[in-house]
């Protein structure tokens, strides 16, 4: 955890957004794998964790912005309990780590909300878990299916406010932890030799993101068809030629994420026509963050992102007519369906479990309507502070090639005979992870090896 005033200060800032208002946050459980004792191993919820720290099991907590009093509910382990899992420390010691006093039976918990709900509200912010929408729903008198229609879009709107802006003890948090991520990507690239299998690779990321402490940030993306943007692992076995697109993140001891992509010639040996698809990801990669600074709408590094797909798809002859018609017109989408990148902290997706469009969108930038565009996670004004993913792609997805070329979408700007040739490429994505700085914007940590010639040489190493 954090020192306790981190989270003191926190709640503090959220009961003056949200004067007289009683909140509550409800903590994960652990969730069955196949029968009730046999887990998943635990992940705390991000809200609870950012408020409290507190990275245990059933615990919930309410907040009276009024009186400002906090509580926290939870039951102490009986003997029996820590026959099987040792000594924990009580309630109250872990609830005084995060400066919280006031502490009872996680049984008090129903009585007190049901006393606050015939008062006033009672704030909550969406539940993605089945166990926790019943436990708001039978505290609340709710429908299960109703209960998320119920949340409170003020305390949303205040917690990714907080959120956004990333104090400098996360900024460290995770800063320290991408050393993590740069282990896992070169350990990666060493192994993308001629012989190995997918899932041996994946292995060895995975358990670089374990002895490190961390879950892994979300399942690790390792495959030769990168093309399939959010592949299902598969067990293909590498061979020179191929290029391994692997997409990976750890999570730090305190929950923050990483997460980045590279993807590598098995064998250490660029095509040309590899190199020069590579080469214009990484032109879009590192223009945007050579343009990021507070003030700019994230939604135009996106376009910016975009329009040095189309300018380096033009000039490979893949591409043509105007430029800037072409990303007016969306044509990049058949190329990069995804949007540039998202928020990162406790999630990976940061507060996606409040929904996308209160994080990455506002009063100023609405989301767009148009393919590929549309995708976009993270569109409005950068501030110090934020934490945001720099990642565009380009893949050559043969079902959407076919779907276009056969309703003729983009024609002007496509050369579709041209792209024949790529049919069977794979996909590039290039992902890396930028701090937001009060005059610009730099990668996150030591980068990852990403220039071709040093991606190359890696691979090449013993
Ligand atoms: N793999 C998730 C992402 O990069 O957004
Ligand atoms: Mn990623
Ligand atoms: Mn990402």
């Amino acid at each position: 955890m954090f020192s306790k005033e981190v989270y003191e200060n926190r709640r503090q800032r959220l009961c003056e957004m949200l004067p007289d208002s009683f909140l509550l946050f409800v903590g994960n459980a652990e969730e069955p794998f196949n029968y009730a004792s046999n887990t998943y191993s635990f992940r705390q919820d991000s809200t609870f964790l950012y408020l409290f720290g507190i990275d245990s099991p059933n615990y919930a907590a309410t907040i009276d912005t009024a009186t400002g009093n906090v509580t926290i509910y939870a039951d102490d382990i009986t003997l029996d309990d820590a026959i099987w899992t040792g000594e924990l420390p009580s309630v109250s010691v872990i609830a005084a780590l995060s400066g919280v006093t006031i502490t009872k039976p996680s049984g008090a918990l129903f009585d007190d909300v049901r006393g606050e709900l015939k008062r006033r509200r009672v704030h909550f912010v969406p539940a993605y878990r089945a166990t926790t929408v019943q436990k708001i729903a039978a505290m609340l008198g709710l429908q299960t299916e109703a209960v998320n229609t119920y949340v409170s879009e003020p305390l949303i709107k205040s917690l990714v406010t907080l959120r956004s802006t990333k104090e400098q003890c996360e900024i460290e948090e995770l800063e320290n932890y991408m050393r993590v991520g740069y282990d896992m990507h070169v350990s990666a690239m060493k192994m993308a030799r001629e012989g190995n299998s997918e899932q041996v690779v994946r292995a060895i990321v995975d358990y670089i993101s374990q002895r490190n402490g961390g879950h892994v940030s979300f399942p690790t993306i390792c495959t030769i068809h990168g093309e399939i943007l959010h592949n299902s692992p598969t067990t293909q076995v590498l061979k020179n030629g191929d290029l391994l697109l692997v997409d990976a993140g750890s999570e730090s001891p305190l929950h923050y994420a990483t997460d980045n992509t590279r993807t590598t010639p098995v064998g250490g040996h660029f095509t040309q026509q590899q190199r020069e698809i590579y080469n214009i990801v990484l032109n879009a990669n590192n223009a945007v963050a050579a343009a990021v600074r507070p003030g700019v709408f994230y939604r135009d590094m996106h376009l910016l992102a975009m329009r040095t797909i189309v300018d380096g798809l033009t000039q490979v002859g893949i591409m043509k007519g105007s430029i800037d018609d072409a990303v007016a017109n969306g044509a990049y989408a058949l190329f990069c369906p995804h949007g540039v990148g998202h928020m990162l902290g406790l999630d990976v997706h940061d507060m996606e479990g409040y929904s996308e469009n209160y994080v990455g969108y506002d009063e100023e930038v609405q989301r767009s309507t148009q393919f590929g565009f549309s995708a976009l996670r993270m569109a409005r004004r950068l501030q110090p502070g934020f934490i945001v993913t720099d990642e565009p792609g380009i893949y050559f997805i043969p079902a959407l090639i076919d779907k276009w070329q056969a309703e003729g979408i983009c024609k002007d700007f496509i050369n579709y005979e041209k792209l024949k040739t790529y049919r069977s490429f794979g996909g590039i994505r290039l992902e890396d992870d930028l701090l937001i700085t009060p005059d610009g914007g730099r990668v996150l940590g030591q980068r990852i090896p990403i220039n071709p010639d040093d991606v190359e040489s890696i691979v090449c190493s013993k």
